[in-house]
Protein backbone atom coordinates (compact mmCIF):
# COMPACT_ATOMS: atom_id res chain seq x y z
CA UNK A 1 0.00 0.00 0.00
CA UNK A 2 3.32 2.40 0.90
CA UNK A 3 4.67 1.82 -2.32
CA UNK A 4 1.51 2.05 -4.59
CA UNK A 5 0.78 5.35 -2.57
CA UNK A 6 4.28 7.04 -3.30
CA UNK A 7 3.88 6.22 -6.82
CA UNK A 8 0.45 7.82 -6.94
CA UNK A 9 2.40 10.87 -4.95
CA UNK A 10 4.53 11.52 -7.73
CA UNK A 11 2.20 10.76 -10.62
CA UNK A 12 -0.18 13.50 -9.05
CA UNK A 13 2.91 15.81 -8.57
CA UNK A 14 4.33 15.42 -12.43
CA UNK A 15 -0.11 15.54 -13.35
CA UNK A 16 -0.58 18.79 -11.19
CA UNK A 17 2.86 20.30 -12.66
CA UNK A 18 1.76 19.75 -16.32
CA UNK A 19 -2.31 21.41 -15.50
CA UNK A 20 -0.04 24.70 -14.25
CA UNK A 21 0.90 24.80 -18.53
CA UNK A 22 -3.01 26.06 -18.97
CA UNK A 23 -1.83 29.50 -17.37
CA UNK A 24 0.42 29.71 -19.97
CA UNK A 25 -2.46 29.43 -22.51
CA UNK A 26 -3.74 27.37 -25.20
CA UNK A 27 -0.93 26.78 -27.36
CA UNK A 28 1.53 25.96 -24.20
CA UNK A 29 -0.97 23.22 -22.55
CA UNK A 30 -1.72 21.37 -25.80
CA UNK A 31 1.54 21.42 -26.93
CA UNK A 32 2.43 19.93 -23.51
CA UNK A 33 -0.76 17.36 -24.32
CA UNK A 34 0.97 16.52 -27.22
CA UNK A 35 4.53 16.17 -26.13
CA UNK A 36 3.27 13.61 -23.43
CA UNK A 37 2.41 11.52 -26.40
CA UNK A 38 5.71 12.28 -28.34
CA UNK A 39 7.97 11.64 -25.81
CA UNK A 40 10.33 8.56 -26.03
CA UNK A 41 9.81 8.47 -29.76
CA UNK A 42 11.63 6.64 -31.56
CA UNK A 43 12.64 3.93 -29.18
CA UNK A 44 9.51 4.34 -28.07
CA UNK A 45 6.12 4.11 -30.25
CA UNK A 46 3.81 7.35 -30.28
CA UNK A 47 2.00 7.42 -26.81
CA UNK A 48 4.43 4.40 -25.74
CA UNK A 49 5.23 6.39 -22.36
CA UNK A 50 1.83 7.29 -21.57
CA UNK A 51 1.32 3.43 -21.67
CA UNK A 52 3.83 2.84 -19.49
CA UNK A 53 2.10 4.96 -17.03
CA UNK A 54 -1.06 4.08 -17.55
CA UNK A 55 -0.26 0.28 -17.00
CA UNK A 56 1.63 1.43 -13.98
CA UNK A 57 -0.94 3.54 -12.69
CA UNK A 58 -3.68 0.34 -13.19
CA UNK A 59 -1.38 -2.19 -11.34
CA UNK A 60 -0.77 0.60 -8.52
CA UNK A 61 -4.16 1.04 -8.12
CA UNK A 62 -5.33 -3.02 -8.40
CA UNK A 63 -2.74 -3.43 -5.33
CA UNK A 64 -3.52 -0.26 -3.25
CA UNK A 65 -7.27 -0.81 -3.07
CA UNK A 66 -6.61 -4.90 -2.60
CA UNK A 67 -4.51 -3.68 0.39
CA UNK A 68 -7.05 -1.41 1.35
CA UNK A 69 -10.01 -3.95 1.58
CA UNK A 70 -7.84 -6.70 3.31
CA UNK A 71 -7.17 -4.29 5.85
CA UNK A 72 -10.57 -2.62 6.08
CA UNK A 73 -11.60 -6.55 6.58
CA UNK A 74 -8.83 -7.48 9.47
CA UNK A 75 -10.20 -4.24 11.17
CA UNK A 76 -13.73 -5.58 10.96
CA UNK A 77 -12.68 -9.00 12.42
CA UNK A 78 -10.31 -7.58 15.34
CA UNK A 79 -13.52 -6.23 16.51
CA UNK A 80 -16.53 -7.94 16.48
CA UNK A 81 -18.59 -5.68 19.73
CA UNK A 82 -18.83 -2.27 19.05
CA UNK A 83 -16.55 0.28 21.49
CA UNK A 84 -18.48 1.32 24.30
CA UNK A 85 -16.95 5.05 24.21
CA UNK A 86 -18.67 7.62 22.17
CA UNK A 87 -16.31 9.94 21.53
CA UNK A 88 -14.49 9.85 18.44
CA UNK A 89 -10.16 9.85 19.11
CA UNK A 90 -8.18 10.84 16.20
CA UNK A 91 -7.40 7.19 15.15
CA UNK A 92 -11.46 7.30 14.05
CA UNK A 93 -11.01 10.15 12.37
CA UNK A 94 -8.04 9.50 10.23
CA UNK A 95 -9.47 6.05 9.64
CA UNK A 96 -12.89 7.11 8.16
CA UNK A 97 -11.14 10.10 6.18
CA UNK A 98 -8.54 7.25 4.89
CA UNK A 99 -11.68 5.16 3.86
CA UNK A 100 -14.54 7.25 2.65
CA UNK A 101 -11.61 9.45 0.97
CA UNK A 102 -10.45 6.39 -0.52
CA UNK A 103 -13.78 5.72 -2.19
CA UNK A 104 -14.59 9.49 -3.00
CA UNK A 105 -11.34 9.98 -4.79
CA UNK A 106 -11.72 6.10 -6.74
CA UNK A 107 -15.52 7.66 -7.97
CA UNK A 108 -13.98 10.69 -8.85
CA UNK A 109 -10.95 9.20 -10.64
CA UNK A 110 -13.61 7.22 -12.94
CA UNK A 111 -15.49 10.65 -13.66
CA UNK A 112 -12.48 12.44 -14.46
CA UNK A 113 -11.11 9.42 -16.87
CA UNK A 114 -14.56 10.00 -18.17
CA UNK A 115 -14.57 13.87 -18.56
CA UNK A 116 -10.70 14.01 -19.71
CA UNK A 117 -9.23 11.05 -21.02
CA UNK A 118 -11.55 7.95 -22.12
CA UNK A 119 -14.43 9.72 -22.20
CA UNK A 120 -13.63 13.13 -23.05
CA UNK A 121 -16.95 14.44 -21.99
CA UNK A 122 -17.88 18.19 -22.66
CA UNK A 123 -21.09 18.84 -20.71
CA UNK A 124 -21.48 22.59 -22.56
CA UNK A 125 -21.44 20.48 -25.36
CA UNK A 126 -18.39 21.87 -27.13
CA UNK A 127 -15.46 20.61 -28.61
CA UNK A 128 -13.67 17.74 -27.70
CA UNK A 129 -10.74 17.43 -29.25
CA UNK A 130 -8.77 20.50 -27.81
CA UNK A 131 -7.48 19.66 -24.42
CA UNK A 132 -7.48 23.15 -23.86
CA UNK A 133 -11.04 23.84 -24.62
CA UNK A 134 -12.43 21.04 -22.84
CA UNK A 135 -10.39 22.00 -19.96
CA UNK A 136 -12.11 25.64 -19.72
CA UNK A 137 -15.44 24.52 -20.82
CA UNK A 138 -15.38 22.06 -18.11
CA UNK A 139 -14.58 24.99 -15.51
CA UNK A 140 -16.53 27.37 -16.99
CA UNK A 141 -19.54 24.78 -15.68
CA UNK A 142 -20.09 25.93 -12.26
CA UNK A 143 -21.33 22.35 -10.40
CA UNK A 144 -18.27 20.99 -12.13
CA UNK A 145 -15.86 22.71 -10.55
CA UNK A 146 -17.30 22.24 -7.05
CA UNK A 147 -17.14 18.66 -7.32
CA UNK A 148 -13.20 18.99 -9.02
CA UNK A 149 -12.63 21.12 -5.93
CA UNK A 150 -13.95 18.65 -3.30
CA UNK A 151 -12.16 15.72 -4.77
CA UNK A 152 -9.25 17.90 -4.56
CA UNK A 153 -9.93 18.59 -0.52
CA UNK A 154 -10.44 14.61 -0.27
CA UNK A 155 -7.02 14.09 -2.03
CA UNK A 156 -5.34 16.60 0.37
CA UNK A 157 -6.45 14.56 3.62
CA UNK A 158 -5.83 11.14 1.95
CA UNK A 159 -2.60 12.26 1.37
CA UNK A 160 -1.68 14.35 4.37
CA UNK A 161 -2.34 11.24 6.28
CA UNK A 162 -1.59 8.46 3.83
CA UNK A 163 2.23 9.78 3.31
CA UNK A 164 2.48 9.73 7.30
CA UNK A 165 0.89 6.27 7.23
CA UNK A 166 3.52 5.07 4.56
CA UNK A 167 6.53 6.48 6.18
CA UNK A 168 5.50 4.80 9.24
CA UNK A 169 5.19 1.14 7.22
CA UNK A 170 8.48 1.81 5.75
CA UNK A 171 9.95 2.35 9.25
CA UNK A 172 10.79 5.62 8.90
CA UNK A 173 9.02 6.82 12.13
CA UNK A 174 11.37 5.67 14.28
CA UNK A 175 12.52 8.73 16.10
CA UNK A 176 10.70 12.08 17.08
CA UNK A 177 12.64 14.26 14.33
CA UNK A 178 11.63 11.30 11.94
CA UNK A 179 8.02 11.71 13.16
CA UNK A 180 8.31 15.36 13.21
CA UNK A 181 9.59 15.39 9.99
CA UNK A 182 7.43 12.53 8.38
CA UNK A 183 4.39 14.72 9.91
CA UNK A 184 5.72 18.22 7.82
CA UNK A 185 6.68 16.72 4.97
CA UNK A 186 3.13 15.01 4.65
CA UNK A 187 1.28 18.46 4.90
CA UNK A 188 3.71 20.23 2.60
CA UNK A 189 2.70 17.96 -0.13
CA UNK A 190 -1.18 17.36 0.94
CA UNK A 191 -1.00 21.72 0.71
CA UNK A 192 1.29 21.89 -2.63
CA UNK A 193 -0.82 19.44 -4.77
CA UNK A 194 -4.47 20.79 -3.38
CA UNK A 195 -3.13 24.70 -4.40
CA UNK A 196 -1.88 23.28 -7.19
CA UNK A 197 -5.02 21.55 -8.48
CA UNK A 198 -6.77 24.01 -7.33
CA UNK A 199 -5.52 26.67 -8.91
CA UNK A 200 -6.91 25.86 -12.77
CA UNK A 201 -10.15 25.52 -11.92
CA UNK A 202 -10.33 28.61 -10.04
CA UNK A 203 -7.86 30.00 -12.62
CA UNK A 204 -10.90 29.71 -15.07
CA UNK A 205 -13.59 30.85 -12.28
CA UNK A 206 -12.05 34.24 -12.05
CA UNK A 207 -11.33 33.99 -16.12
CA UNK A 208 -7.72 34.10 -15.68
CA UNK A 209 -7.95 31.59 -17.86
CA UNK A 210 -9.83 31.71 -20.65
CA UNK A 211 -10.93 30.55 -24.52
C1 LIG B 1 -8.12 20.09 -10.85
C2 LIG B 1 -7.60 18.90 -10.97
C3 LIG B 1 -7.29 18.20 -12.25
C4 LIG B 1 -7.34 18.66 -13.55
C5 LIG B 1 -7.69 20.04 -14.05
C6 LIG B 1 -6.93 17.55 -14.39
C7 LIG B 1 -6.85 17.62 -15.78
C8 LIG B 1 -6.57 16.55 -16.61
C9 LIG B 1 -6.51 16.60 -18.05
C10 LIG B 1 -6.69 17.86 -18.89
C11 LIG B 1 -6.24 15.36 -18.49
C12 LIG B 1 -6.04 14.91 -19.96
C13 LIG B 1 -4.59 15.00 -20.30
C14 LIG B 1 -4.30 14.54 -21.72
O1 LIG B 1 -5.00 13.68 -22.23
O2 LIG B 1 -3.34 15.06 -22.29
C15 LIG B 1 -6.14 14.50 -17.34
C16 LIG B 1 -5.89 13.14 -17.39
C17 LIG B 1 -5.73 12.35 -16.26
N1 LIG B 1 -5.79 12.73 -14.95
FE1 LIG B 1 -6.23 14.58 -14.28
N2 LIG B 1 -6.64 16.46 -13.61
C18 LIG B 1 -6.87 16.81 -12.30
C19 LIG B 1 -6.70 16.01 -11.18
C20 LIG B 1 -6.33 14.69 -11.23
C21 LIG B 1 -6.09 13.87 -10.06
C22 LIG B 1 -6.21 14.35 -8.63
C23 LIG B 1 -5.76 12.62 -10.51
C24 LIG B 1 -5.40 11.38 -9.77
C25 LIG B 1 -5.64 11.16 -8.50
C26 LIG B 1 -5.79 12.66 -11.95
C27 LIG B 1 -5.54 11.59 -12.77
C28 LIG B 1 -5.57 11.62 -14.16
C29 LIG B 1 -5.32 10.47 -14.99
C30 LIG B 1 -5.02 9.05 -14.51
C31 LIG B 1 -5.43 10.93 -16.32
C32 LIG B 1 -5.32 10.07 -17.59
C33 LIG B 1 -4.01 10.22 -18.27
C34 LIG B 1 -4.10 9.35 -19.51
O3 LIG B 1 -4.85 9.68 -20.43
O4 LIG B 1 -3.44 8.35 -19.49
N3 LIG B 1 -6.13 13.94 -12.35
N4 LIG B 1 -6.35 15.25 -16.21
Amino acid sequence: MALSGLFFIAFVLGHMYGNLKAFAGQDSFNEYAEHLREYGQPILPYSGLLWIVRVGLVGSLAVHVYAALTLWARAKRARTTPYVMKKRTGATWASLIMRWGGVTLLLFIAWHLLNFSFGKVNVTGGPTNDPYILLVDTFATWWLTVIYLVAMAALGAHLHHGFWSACQTLGLTGSARSRSLAKGVGLTLALVIVVGFSLVPLGVLVGIIEK
